[in-house]
């Protein structure tokens, strides 16, 4: 016999470690870029219409599934019906070890910049000279990969505190004072000279602007900032008692990461604007525009060093979810004992990053179509395998195992969900036609 699965200590517990999950890096760098990088506001518009739709259904399909297998998402499959329905389980773990490869990078540009604010290193509010800073640090063979190790190292040590006391905990605190850290931040931002520019561009839709790759790069940052199509919410759930409610949990976790991707733009994008910096500069905007943000606040770095440390924390317990993906997998299949695997894999992990922490400097001249080894993993992963990964989860939801899932959604018929029908008729058909035509267009 297995040992009783660990569970979370409540719903309380669960929706923010899953919020957790779905807030981090992606709401607060990768949102405003991508935002800025595909016309603002027409993208919002579409980013938002695809996070309620197709974000939300497959949300609640991975947590039906993950609950009512009580696996990690390659066990789920197998568990639920076989056949070779384990691979999206497969190309979810393999996913996992890609994204979590350059988040870590990342992640370690937030911690650098914490103590980079301290030493004083990012007091200018010039966005050329912060660009410099920005662009010699990522550069730097060495510098970025240590911040990376540092980084991974806390992941590590958070997924071996286990699910109970190591993810939970963290959430319950940081996540609310991240979220009024940011409504400080955006009252200062909107009230910068020259502020109203970026909330034109971010909130008056063009829609003129949508092409075939806004739909693509709106569908890929809607399954990143959610952490759907590679089985963490299945991975999550799985630890998730039978008492709680799945469709109010899920509507959750959408929200709060939706606004706090809103709330990020509404920070950054006035500020690029006021700045006259050029909100397309790319994967730098976020680290380039704050310091000049703080740099116009009386207490500038006080609040400079808990938001970096704020970030750091939220880019955490994303990267906590996505190692335990991994090491759910490798304990629940292979039998590997549990602290040896986080501490493997957290090790393989960083190696594989460090080829992208790299590929911003001393191996820029490698680039593989056009885009460095970084920008090559987030675009396969994100625009790829996530969707793909949602693409095959929905048809399984919706076409092959419905009934049982969707009495794992209403408690075995206990909790009310008047919008199943709806719920179903996105999992059979509109999020796999949607999801093929985008990825189809945009190759
Ligand atoms: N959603 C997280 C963010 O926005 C990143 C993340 C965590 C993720 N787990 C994931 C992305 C699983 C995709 C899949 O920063």
């Amino acid at each position: 016999m297995a040992a009783r699965r660990e569970h979370f200590g409540s719903r309380l517990g669960f929706i923010l470690a899953a919020a957790g999950s779905a807030v981090g890096l992606g709401n607060i760098w990768k949102f405003p870029y991508t935002t800025g990088a595909n016309g603002g506001a027409a993208f919002l518009v579409l980013y938002l219409a695809l996070t309620f739709s197709i974000g939300l259904s497959i949300m609640l399909a991975e947590f039906a599934v993950g609950r009512a297998a009580e696996r990690n998402p390659v066990g789920a499959f197998a568990k639920l019906k076989g056949g070779a329905w384990p691979v999206v389980g497969y190309l979810g773990v393999a996913a996992g070890f890609i994204i979590l490869s350059f988040y870590g990078v990342v992640a370690g540009w937030t911690i650098a910049y914490i103590v980079k604010t301290i030493t004083g290193e990012l007091s200018s509010s010039d966005p050329e000279h912060l660009g410099n800073i920005f662009g010699g640090f990522i550069s730097n063979p060495l510098e970025p990969v240590v911040y990376q190790a540092i980084f991974m190292a806390l992941t590590v040590g958070v997924v071996l505190g286990g699910v109970h006391g190591g993810i939970e905990r963290w959430c319950k605190v940081l996540m609310p004072l991240l979220f009024i850290l940011l409504l400080v931040l955006i009252v200062r931002s909107l009230t910068l000279p020259g502020a109203a520019a970026g909330l034109s561009f971010y909130l008056e839709p063009d829609l003129s602007e949508i092409t075939a790759e806004t739909f693509n790069a709106a569908l890929a940052q809607a399954f990143f900032s959610l952490s759907l199509g590679m089985g963490a919410m299945i991975t999550y759930a799985s630890y998730l008692s039978h008492k709680e409610n799945l469709p109010g949990s899920a509507i959750w976790v959408t929200s709060l990461d939706a606004t706090v991707a809103i709330l990020a733009g509404l920070l950054i994008m006035p500020a690029v604007f006021a700045f006259g910096y050029d909100p397309g500069a790319g994967p730098g905007l976020t680290f380039i525009t704050l310091p000049a943000v703080f740099a116009h606040m009386p207490l500038g770095e006080m609040f400079a060093v808990l938001f970096f440390l704020l970030l750091t924390v939220a880019a955490l317990t994303s990267s906590v979810s996505l190692l335990q993906v991994v090491v759910a997998y490798f304990v629940d299949e292979r039998g590997v004992e549990r602290h040896r695997a986080a501490i493997i894999f957290g090790v393989i992990i960083f190696a594989i990053g460090v080829p992208s922490s790299l590929s911003l400097g001393v191996w820029s001249e490698f680039t593989i179509g056009g885009k460095a080894f970084l920008d090559l993993m987030d675009y396969v992963s994100s625009n790829l395998m996530l969707p793909i990964g949602g693409f095959f989860i929905s048809i399984f939801v919706g076409w092959v195992v419905y009934p049982k899932i969707l009495a794992e959604a209403t408690n075995q018929g206990e909790k009310p969900f008047p919008l199943a029908p709806l719920w179903a008729f996105i999992c059979r058909f509109v999020a796999p036609v949607a999801i093929a035509w985008i990825l189809i267009s945009g190759l």
